[in-house]
């Protein structure tokens, strides 16, 4: 598919007002993308696990105009409050999408978001909060034009949330998500994330995800100046090659449920993603020394409990722990044991492999 194909020519139903919410999950990176075009186009592709708990809840009310404008209108509150600071992401969110959504030019939009994480925890909503209003407009779209099928929605409910956010279109589906031309993947795209569709091992069914939130201070830097920063990058070609390179042999991995070459692959992504920002003109250190603490921690327990758990890092401080279902409980004693104590007042959030978006209601009144 290409851009032209989600505008839609031209809607069937009328409908005067709705009230519409989703629930969208954040997700995690096992290949990382880093890097991007014009347009939000990825420079390499990428692949990550759906989470469950940590997502956020959007509930959209659409009023009709009486005249339709040339614009978009909306009110953005969180948890709520009006909130002001938000307005700008989402009004760039709505520049980008509007000529795929025509009708926002006829609606008064009233959004109101809730984050099931706390808030300025460190953990970005980016994803979980483009993905959720993405979904509510497409779903409203739907309204409008009944007939269109779920695979279409899918599809177009991630291409509006890359718009938000690069990452964001990989959380309307679970419990792994592709997204970015890759020669192996066939129906891969640069425009929208798609189910994994390769054979997985059962191992991966119900592996967990403990976030240990390290920093929950504001970021150092946004992922738009991160990104931005593979531009000219001494090793920008060589990364993206790799990507496609450890993408091929995931696949491979994920088959077999080999954890050792999985651990290997998922901690040199994450590290090579701060590297590349160590190496980058500006450079910066995104980690913190309680980072690297933990990640020492977790080989010296790995090495003597022979376990399988592994870490994983956004562009941030907190770490992602990562560990099989059946290690779950050694595993966790040990995160409490030892790895706490370097998290800002113990905090850390249990999460999980999940299965994508939920919708919550749905209230047309024609
Ligand atoms: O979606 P963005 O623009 O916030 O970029 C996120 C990039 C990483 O989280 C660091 C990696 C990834 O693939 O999710």
């Amino acid at each position: 598919m290409i851009e032209k194909d989600f505008i839609p020519l031209a809607y069937s139903q009328e409908v005067k007002e709705a009230k519409i919410a989703w629930k969208s999950p954040s997700n995690i990176a096992l290949v990382k993308y880093w890097g991007k075009r014009a347009d939000q186009i990825p420079a390499n592709p990428s692949i990550s696990f759906t989470l469950s708990a940590c997502a956020t809840t959007t509930t959209v009310e659409f009023e009709i105009l009486k005249t339709p404008l040339n614009d978009f209108r909306f009110d953005f509150f969180f948890e709520g409050i009006p909130k002001e600071d938000f307005k700008p992401k989402i009004n760039r969110f709505f520049e980008r999408t509007m000529a795929y959504l025509p009708f926002l030019k006829s609606y008064h939009l009233k959004i109101d978001s809730t984050n099931s994480f706390p808030h300025s925890s460190g953990i970005a909503s980016s994803a979980s909060g483009m993905s959720a209003l993405a979904l509510c407009l497409v779903d409203f779209e739907r309204c409008l034009n009944p007939d269109i099928t779920k695979e279409h929605f899918n599809k177009k409910a991630s291409f509006l949330a890359r718009l938000g956010s690069g990452s964001a279109c990989r959380s309307i589906e679970g419990s792994l998500v592709q997204w970015g031309t890759h020669s192996d993947t066939k129906g891969s795209s640069d425009l929208y994330g798609i189910q994994y569709k390769g054979e997985v091992h059962p191992i991966f069914n119900k592996f967990h995800d403990t976030i240990l939130l390290v920093d929950k201070g504001q970021k150092q830097v946004s992922s738009t100046v991160g990104h931005g920063l593979m531009h000219n990058h001494p090793y920008s070609e060589q990364r993206f090659a790799q990507a496609h390179h450890n993408l091929s042999s995931l696949r491979t991995m994920l088959a077999s449920g080999d954890l050792k070459a999985f651990i290997q692959l998922v901690e040199s992504e994450a590290l090579t993603l701060h590297a590349m920002m160590m190496t980058s003109r500006p450079y910066f250190v995104l980690m913190k020394p309680n980072t690297l603490e933990i990640i020492n921690r977790i080989w010296a327990f790995r090495e003597r409990s022979k376990t399988h758990v592994c870490f994983t890092l956004d562009a941030g401080a907190n770490v992602h722990v990562l560990y099989p279902e059946n290690e779950k409980k050694q595993v966790y004693q040990f995160i409490q044991d030892e790895l706490l104590t370097f998290c800002e007042n113990r905090q850390h959030i249990c999460d999980r492999i999940g299965f994508g978006a939920e919708k919550i209601a749905r209230t047309p009144h024609t």
